[in-house]
C-alpha cells in the first residue's frame, strides 16, 4: 500500500436527471436505502486503505457535507472540502484538488459509484500508482451511458470511448482511478467536449498514448453500480436492502469499517451506536457493540 495515496471524491454537479429532488439537495446526500449515497464513495476509499480524504462539490453544499462528516474523524478518517465553482467536468474537478495532493498519487472516486465484494478492497490496494494511472472495468450489458474500454487478444487496452453510440465492447470505465502524481498537471491541458464538459476519457488517453494506463477487469462476484439516475438509485438501494434484510449485514457502514480496520476503538464505536439511536443505522452498530 502506498502510505501517500489520497482519496477524492467528486460530489459536485447539478444532478439534473434527479430534479426536482436535487432543487434543494445535493445529488450525494440523497438516500441510499438508509444512509446518504456518499458513505458509499467514503467507503470504498476506507477499504482501499486511504484515510485522507477530500470532497470536491458546490459552494452551497458545503456545509451540508461538513454537518454529515464533520472532520471525519469520527470514523477514523481526516476529511477535507473544495469547492468546484460551476460543474465543468470530472478533470476539472480534480484541479481543485492540487493543493489537498500536494504533489502525491490519488485514488479519485466519483460520488454516485458504489462497489461491493468480497476482499474489493485489498484487490484494489495492490493499485497504489507510483507512475501512470489504473482503470477498472466492469461488463455491463448496455455500455452506451459509460466511458468504454477496447482490448487487443491479448487483455490490453487499446482505447477509450466516452459514452459511444455504438461501442466496440461492453466493457465498461468504473468511476475509480488511481493516478499518478502528474493527473493535476495532465488535468490543466484538457478542453471541454462538445458536451461543455471536461471529459475523463481526455485525462486517461493521455496515460494511454505514453502507455502506462493500466486497466483491470473488475472479475465476476464484484458488483458495481452506478446511482447516476432516480432508477439506478433505487436500485442500488434494494440491492443494500436485500443484503440487509437476508443476512443482517450492511454494507457502507463507516464506524463499522474504521472500528475493523482498528481506526477507532470499540469505546469509540459504542459512542457513535448511541449517536445514532433509534435508527436502523444506530440499532446495527450497537449489536456489533454487543458481539465484539
Ligand atoms: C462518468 C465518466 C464515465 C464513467 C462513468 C462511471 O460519466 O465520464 O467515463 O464510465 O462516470 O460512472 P458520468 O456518470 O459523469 O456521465
Amino acid at each position: 500500500m502506498n502510505k501517500n495515496l489520497k482519496g477524492i471524491i467528486l460530489a459536485g454537479g447539478k444532478g439534473t436527471r434527479f430534479r426536482p429532488l436535487t432543487t434543494a439537495v445535493n445529488k450525494h446526500l440523497l438516500p441510499l436505502y438508509d444512509k446518504p449515497m456518499v458513505f458509499a464513495p467514503i467507503s470504498m476509499l476506507m477499504l482501499m486503505g486511504i484515510r485522507e480524504i477530500l470532497v470536491v462539490t458546490n459552494p452551497q453544499d458545503v456545509e451540508p457535507f461538513k454537518s454529515l462528516l464533520g472532520t471525519g474523524e469520527r470514523f477514523g478518517t481526516k476529511i477535507e472540502f473544495a469547492i468546484q465553482e460551476e460543474p465543468t467536468g470530472l478533470p476539472d474537478a480534480l484541479l481543485e484538488g492540487e493543493h489537498f495532493l500536494n504533489g502525491d498519487p490519488c485514488a479519485m472516486i466519483l460520488g454516485d459509484n458504489i462497489f461491493h465484494g468480497r476482499d474489493l478492497g485489498l484487490l484494489l490496494q495492490s493499485y497504489n500508482q507510483n507512475s501512470g494511472a489504473t482503470i477498472f472495468t466492469y461488463e455491463v450489458d448496455d455500455p452506451t451511458e459509460y466511458g468504454v474500454a477496447t482490448y487487443d487478444p491479448s487483455g490490453c487496452i487499446t482505447g477509450l470511448v466516452e459514452k459511444p453510440q455504438n461501442p466496440d465492447s461492453n466493457w465498461a470505465v468504473v468511476g475509480l482511478y488511481v493516478l499518478d502524481s502528474r493527473a493535476v498537471e495532465f488535468c490543466k491541458g484538457i478542453k471541454s467536449s462538445s458536451r461543455g464538459e471536461t471529459e475523463m476519457v481526455d485525462l486517461l488517453n493521455k496515460y494511454l498514448a505514453e502507455g502506462t494506463l493500466e486497466s483491470v477487469k473488475l472479475p465476476r462476484g464484484i458488483t458495481w453500480l452506478d446511482m447516476g439516475t432516480p432508477e439506478n438509485l433505487l436500485q442500488a438501494s434494494e440491492y443494500l436492502r436485500l443484503i440487509d434484510m437476508r443476512q443482517r449485514l450492511k454494507v457502507a457502514v463507516l464506524e463499522e469499517i474504521a472500528w475493523r480496520s482498528g481506526w477507532i476503538s470499540l469505546a469509540e464505536l459504542r459512542s457513535a451506536a448511541k449517536y445514532f439511536k433509534n435508527s436502523q443505522y444506530g440499532d446495527y452498530l450497537a449489536d456489533l457493540c454487543n458481539d465484539a
